[in-house]
């Protein structure tokens, strides 16, 4: 079979990652071409993945008839007017880092663009619904091992900054509740299939002072109540001291599951004088990695093969939403409603 030919958008830190899942470790995937303002981007991966061609206007990329379908990773300030410019030029599978937009209008604009140009497969970037663990987990609550679910805890830290990276990063992301947490409103509301109903926030700025200015904070927590009466508990850090730490917990009727505890970057352990060690994973993408592989392979697959992605385009607008009025929640210190 003709192998998927794929264009990329994007060839920054998660961009260009992707670019080299496409050309080495997806068989079924052509990368054909490649996208970046940044010049010395464009040369690099042009020069390493040899692509048919490389450009630095998206537009030239979207005309281009003989791709299957574009992977968008470029800034998140980006995604509205590029998954939609794809649209309207007739592009028929587009994948999309998260998050989809930035605000109510960016999405709303997106979902009538996406739906009314009739693009086959739409796929956003969650890629951790792709791990092993996180998925075992949801097949386990589907089965009822844990009877009915009563809790869900999402735990989700940083291993510090460099504040002025994080000061440079604050302004495009949408801010630490928009941004961090994006993959946990997603989660919950697969693991559980329940959307919440609603939202009350704390948080802070606890470490990079430089971030006040900016409105942005570094930690915060979130209770939310589901639709199914579940209640869920979120924390969030951009400094944990110790690494990178991601853990996960639902608790139910007849037991719990958990994943992620205790934090580690393989399967060694230590005994010395300091007692019993184990390594922290150090960023998000050494602990993820297989996944971004995993979603995109799934792209490719549902292009071949005329699949329906398992995460498209209402789980990228619903995650937007919660991510929206957490922000408002933790701003006004309040509960707000979800529709
Ligand atoms: N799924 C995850 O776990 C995860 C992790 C990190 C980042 N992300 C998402 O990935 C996206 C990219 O993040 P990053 O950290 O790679 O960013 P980055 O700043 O490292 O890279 C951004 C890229 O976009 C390009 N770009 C920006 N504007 C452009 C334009 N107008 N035309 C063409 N190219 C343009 C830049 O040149 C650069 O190559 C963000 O939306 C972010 O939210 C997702």
């Amino acid at each position: 079979m003709d192998r998927i030919r794929l264009g990329i958008i994007g060839l920054g830190r998660l961009g260009r990652h992707h670019a080299e899942n496409i050309r080495f470790r997806i068989p079924n995937a052509e990368l054909r071409a490649v996208c970046s303002v940044v010049k010395e981007e464009v040369d690099a991966a042009l020069r390493d993945l040899q692509p048919a061609y490389g450009t630095t206007d998206y537009r030239t990329l979207l005309q281009d008839k003989e791709l299957d379908g574009v992977v968008i990773a470029t800034t998140s300030a980006y995604h509205c007017e590029m998954i939609c410019a794809a649209a309207d030029a007739g592009v028929r599978n587009i994948y999309c880092e998260k998050p989809l937009g930035m605000n109510q209008t960016e999405i709303d604009r997106i979902w009538d663009t996406v739906t009314r140009r009739g693009v086959r497969v739409f796929q956003i970037g969650f890629n951790r619904r792709f791990d092993r663990s996180i998925r075992s987990l949801k097949e386990k609550i589907d089965a009822g091992r844990i009877g009915k679910p009563i809790v869900i805890k999402f735990l989700n830290r940083d291993p510090l900054w460099k504040e002025e990276d994080l000061l440079r990063f604050s302004p495009t992301s949408g801010g630490l509740v928009f941004d961090m947490l994006t993959h946990d409103y997603d989660l919950a509301r697969w693991i559980l299939a329940s959307d919440a109903v609603s939202v009350y926030g704390n948080g802070g700025v606890y470490f990079y002072k430089g971030l006040e200015p900016l409105g942005d904070i570094d930690n915060c927590t979130l209770l939310v109540k589901f639709k199914n009466g579940v209640m869920g508990f979120f924390e969030t850090s951009r400094n944990s001291s110790y690494g990178y730490h991601v853990e996960i917990e639902v608790f139910g009727t007849e037991g719990a599951m958990r994943m992620g505890y205790p934090p580690s970057r393989d399967r060694l352990e230590s005994l010395t004088v300091g007692g019993l060690g184990r390594e922290c994973p150090r960023w998000f993408f050494e602990y993820w990695e297989p996944t971004f592989q995993a979603e995109l392979q799934h792209f490719v697959d549902c292009i071949a093969q005329g699949k329906e992605p398992e995460v498209g385009l209402e789980d990228g607008y619903k995650a937007v939403e919660w991510a929206l009025a957490a922000t408002q929640a933790v701003q006004m210190n309040k509960e707000v409603p979800l529709k």
